[in-house]
């Protein structure tokens, strides 16, 4: 029988303890903090450990949201991970996290939309929910992008972090709450704004792929950005039409961590102050898939989000797409302590007869070595003032 709502009962989030700074990319392309912090507001990302991948990232945030909405892994019905970054092309990231989170009886399947993988995965989970097949959802974006980049690409590597963002979507008995509207968008004219070459059917991978840095990200910058600022309001403001909302009536927007001067145009967009928009782009740079998820954990635990709050996730990426949902926030955010007894770590079984090689990028790992013990535990990162970006710049 179908519900009455589909809500939010669980979120978490994961990112890894290695810190990457502006000054260690200093070292590796010509940039400067400087150039950095006042183009994109990012201060530091995170960069996963060379023993943990995408599906271990998922794992650890979907475990969390599935303790803090008060459930086992095995009432979970079905998991989503969004990620453009998958562990392999085959099998899905999500049938790892099923087992590595011990679930024995869910479906599972990746959702691929770069950075709005999150929302589109939240829409598919409360669709689900709502259509009465699946009663518990677990929803995760996780990337391990740094896998990905170009360390002697200065448009790109600057830009991207790791990490992972889950929520638990769950039927409910009671009217009212969970997402009240939502808009999802595909624009195929940015199809080559912002993709990865080689390694699917048109360019398997070959040495001469790899020779011409095909396996990495590539970025036109300017375009994409273009199209984040113009997309990202439109989507939300559809979002918020169909919830019945006005967008003065919003408690908080968790927008897609790209750029800080993206934010700030979409709150003056919408006609919003900053203090309406959540930002952590300064602390984890652009997470993709995971950013929206990230957030949306952060915020709550952070106390931003309180109980009957109207809340909109928006987000925009590669393809290009976009995604917003307009959310009435159910949860008691006090649940979020229930995350602190899951151990942050998980394990996905290996292969029994391969072993990959050592996934860190050369010249990353040369520049990390140089000062070690520049780690910082999740859990002492502070949500912090996120710094406006320079006037001048956004003139
Ligand atoms: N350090 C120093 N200088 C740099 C750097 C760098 N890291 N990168 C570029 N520059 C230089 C350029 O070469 C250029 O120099 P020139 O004037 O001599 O030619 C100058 O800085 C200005 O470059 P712009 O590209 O005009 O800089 P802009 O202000 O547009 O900022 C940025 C670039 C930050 C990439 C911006 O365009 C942006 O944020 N775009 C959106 C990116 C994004 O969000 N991508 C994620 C998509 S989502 C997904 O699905 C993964």
């Amino acid at each position: 029988m179908a519900p009455m709502s589909a809500r939010i009962t669980g979120w978490g989030r994961y990112a890894p303890e290695r810190v990457l700074t502006n000054a260690d990319l200093e070292k590796l392309v010509d940039t400067s903090d400087e150039w950095i912090r006042s183009r994109t507001g990012i201060r530091e990302r995170r960069v996963a450990a060379p023993h943990e991948t995408t599906a271990t990232l998922a794992a650890v945030a979907g475990k969390r949201a599935i303790a803090v909405a008060g459930l086992e892994p095995d009432d979970v019905d079905l998991i989503l991970v969004g990620t453009l970054t998958p562990d392999y092309w085959m099998p899905s990231t999500a049938a790892l996290v099923k087992e590595a989170i011990g679930n024995t009886r869910a479906a599972a399947f990746d959702v691929m939309a770069a950075c709005s993988g999150f929302v589109y995965a939240y829409a598919t989970a409360d669709a689900f929910i709502r259509a009465g097949t699946y009663r518990n959802v677990l929803v995760i974006g996780a990337e391990l992008l740094t896998r990905f980049l170009d360390f002697s690409d200065r448009n790109t590597c600057i830009l991207f972090g790791d990490g992972a963002g889950a929520v638990v979507v769950s039927a409910s008995d009671e009217e009212g709450g969970g997402m009240a509207g939502m808009e999802m968008t595909t624009d195929p004219d940015g199809a080559y704004m912002i993709w990865l070459p080689s390694g699917g059917s048109k360019s398997p991978p070959s040495s001469e792929t790899i020779r011409r840095g095909e396996h990495y990200v590539r970025m036109e910058g300017k375009e994409t950005y273009r199209y984040a600022t113009k997309t990202l309001a439109t989507s939300a403001l559809k979002a918020i039409e169909r919830a019945g909302w006005d967008p003065g009536e919003v408690d908080l927007f968790i927008p897609h961590q790209a750029n800080i001067r993206i934010i700030e145009s979409v709150a003056k967009g919408l006609g919003l102050p900053m203090d309406k928009m959540f930002v952590n782009v300064d602390r984890y740079g652009n997470t993709s898939a995971a950013s929206v998820g990230i957030a949306l954990a952060e915020a709550v635990d952070s106390g931003r989000v309180q109980l009957g709050d109207k809340i909109v996730f928006v987000a925009f990426g590669a393809g290009f797409t976009s995604g917003a949902a307009a959310v009435t926030w159910t949860a008691d955010p006090l649940h979020g302590k229930r995350a602190d007894s899951v151990v942050p770590t998980a394990s996905v079984r290996a292969p029994v007869d391969w072993d990959s090689v050592d996934p860190m990028p050369a010249r990353l790992m040369a520049v990390l070595a140089e000062r070690d013990g520049v780690q910082v535990p999740l859990d002492d990162v502070v949500p912090g003032e996120p710094e406006p970006a320079h006037r001048e710049v956004l003139a």
